[in-house]
């Protein structure tokens, strides 16, 4: 667990139940809200390290469980783990291949950010564009996609193309993001498919 976390109550929740993050939180929040994660459905989720959403995963469904990211994530029982970046286009078919359908996809993938608020928005945007192509060349019809996402200049353009692949998607702010913070997740239900502009 980062050393950057304040130790307030969601972290040493964290703590005393074994999750590695307290992100964890927010993916049950979203559960609890909308039960989009079925226990057959085998779930992709990018941007995984250290772990919390898999452990979570894990727990919620009997089907495959893979998680990517930059960092290695430590080993888990019952989930395939695959060091790399989500941008990387030959990813996709190892995932397909790795999972066979793909039902969901998560991301709680964020850029590293370096301060600077309109370069950190942009890049953000543009990481949430690589998430929702990559969930679009992989999900199967009728899957949903959950991504975490940024208010701020351009949400409201990714939110619209997210739209064209989805029959309902809707915003959703957790309490366990932190206070001020213009995180926000994208829960985007039924694919329908995309265009190949995005591919
Ligand atoms: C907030 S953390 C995810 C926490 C995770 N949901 C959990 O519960 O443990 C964001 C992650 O996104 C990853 N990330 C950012 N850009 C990425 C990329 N291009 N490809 C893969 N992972 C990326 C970072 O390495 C970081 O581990």
């Amino acid at each position: 667990m980062g050393s950057q976390w304040k130790k307030d109550a969601t972290y040493l929740r964290a703590v005393r139940e074994g999750y590695r993050s307290r992100a964890a939180y927010k993916l049950k929040e979203i559960q609890e809200r909308f039960h989009l994660i079925r226990e057959t459905d085998n779930i992709l989720d990018l941007g995984a390290a250290p772990g919390s959403w898999l452990q979570v995963a894990r727990e919620t469904t009997r089907g495959r469980v893979l998680g990517i990211d930059l960092a290695p994530i430590a080993p888990l029982e019952g989930v395939t783990t695959i060091t790399g970046d989500l941008t990387d286009h030959r990813l996709r078919d190892e995932a397909r291949s790795i999972l066979g359908t793909v039902t969901i996809v998560l991301s709680d993938a964020s850029p590293k950010l370096s301060g600077n608020r309109s370069y950190d928005q942009a890049r953000a945007i543009g990481l949430g564009e690589e998430v929702l192509s990559f969930a679009c060349a992989v999900l199967k019809p009728g899957g949903h996609l959950v991504m975490k996402s940024f208010q701020g200049e351009d949400f409201s353009a990714l939110l619209a193309e997210t739209r064209q692949h989805f029959l309902s998607v809707r915003t959703f702010r957790s309490r366990a993001s932190r206070k001020g913070s213009s995180e926000i997740y994208i829960v985007a239900r039924n694919y329908v498919g995309c265009s190949g502009a995005l591919e």
